[in-house]
């Protein structure tokens, strides 16, 4: 994500705003060149010379005041009437149809719920190419901010007071999203990434994160799964097919099939769930995952049967 992402938008929503930030930009850079062109020609037609006299001085103009007046006024209306436009077609009103996606910030990571199909995932949000889809955004703390440049506005996410918005990307990619908000220690590895897809692969993702996994043959994964049970994941973590049914933290049903970690502290690769089991202050200090001081051999089960859904 760089400061450019908000001009090169992938999204009607995200144009509209880019176009609406340089149209106001143009104003502004005439008003700006006009001003300087009159202020240099001013210093150099009435700086002091030997022996010049006072150029002719003017002392109030009911003309002059009214023009000063009336044209910022026109100017302002008009850079009014577009802004509110552009937030009328971005900001969806929480009537206007049921929403498709629940978004939730946790400290400091995002919850993802299709309504629809009623997966669960976390810091990957799925989109099918060409589709409005509406967003419901909650928080489970803090105050977190929603953004996602290339797509579209930003929204606070604030506690016990949803808010709505829409997404949608023109075209296949994947397109970085982060808390905009100060939301605590970790707020800068509070990352999500939006993955858009042709309607068909969407569609065939969706039944993949649906898929309740079977109990894992393999000893070590056998092993892990129940570790994973008797010890405290439970507590806090969700696992499709287990007693694991809770949303503290992210579900980790499909975690494998998940493109970064620990809210995109890292990649998500086998090392790094592997040493995110073993200390996660070590990717991500300060990070509600406790530290369970989990043997090697602990490690290496339970990263077995997280992969295992794979
Ligand atoms: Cu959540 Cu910053």
């Amino acid at each position: 994500m760089t400061a450019l992402d908000t001009l090169n938008p992938m999204s009607p929503l995200a144009a509209a705003i880019a176009k609406l930030f340089a149209a106001v930009l143009v104003i502004l850079g005439l008003i700006f060149a006009l001003v300087a062109v009159l202020v240099v020609f001013a210093i150099v037609r009435y700086r002091e010379r030997p022996g010049a006299q006072l150029p002719r001085q003017i002392l109030g103009s009911d003309r002059l005041e009214i023009v000063w007046t009336a044209i910022p006024i026109l100017l302002l209306a008009v850079i009014f009437v577009f802004t509110v436009k552009v937030m009328h077609a971005a900001s969806p009103s929480a009537a206007s149809r049921s929403p498709d996606l629940l978004v939730v910030g946790h400290q400091w990571w995002w919850e993802v719920n299709y309504l629809k199909s009623g997966v669960v995932t976390a810091n990957e949000l799925h989109l099918p190419i060409g589709q409005r889809v509406l967003i419901r955004l909650e928080s489970a703390d803090v105050i977190h901010d929603f953004w996602v440049p290339r797509l579209g506005r930003k929204l606070d996410a604030i506690p016990g007071h949803p808010g709505y918005l829409w997404l949608e990307a023109d075209a296949p990619g994947v397109y970085l999203g982060a808390c905009a908000e100060f939301c605590g220690a970790e707020h800068a590895w509070m990352r999500f990434e939006v993955v858009a897809q042709p309607p068909a692969q969407f569609a065939a993702w969706e039944q993949a994160q649906l898929a309740v996994p079977p109990v894992p043959r393999p000893a070590p994964a056998l092993a892990g799964r129940k570790l994973f049970v008797a010890r405290t994941c439970v507590n806090c973590h969700r696992f499709a097919g287990t007693s694991a049914d809770r949303h503290v933290g992210p579900d980790l049903t499909h975690l494998a099939d998940r493109r970064m970690l620990a809210g995109g502290a890292v990649a998500n690769t086998p090392s790094t769930l592997a040493q995110w089991l073993k200390d996660p202050n070590s990717i991500k200090p300060d990070s509600h995952m406790p530290n369970f001081q989990l043997s090697d051999a602990e490690v290496a089960e339970l990263a077995a049967y997280l992969e295992s859904t794979k």
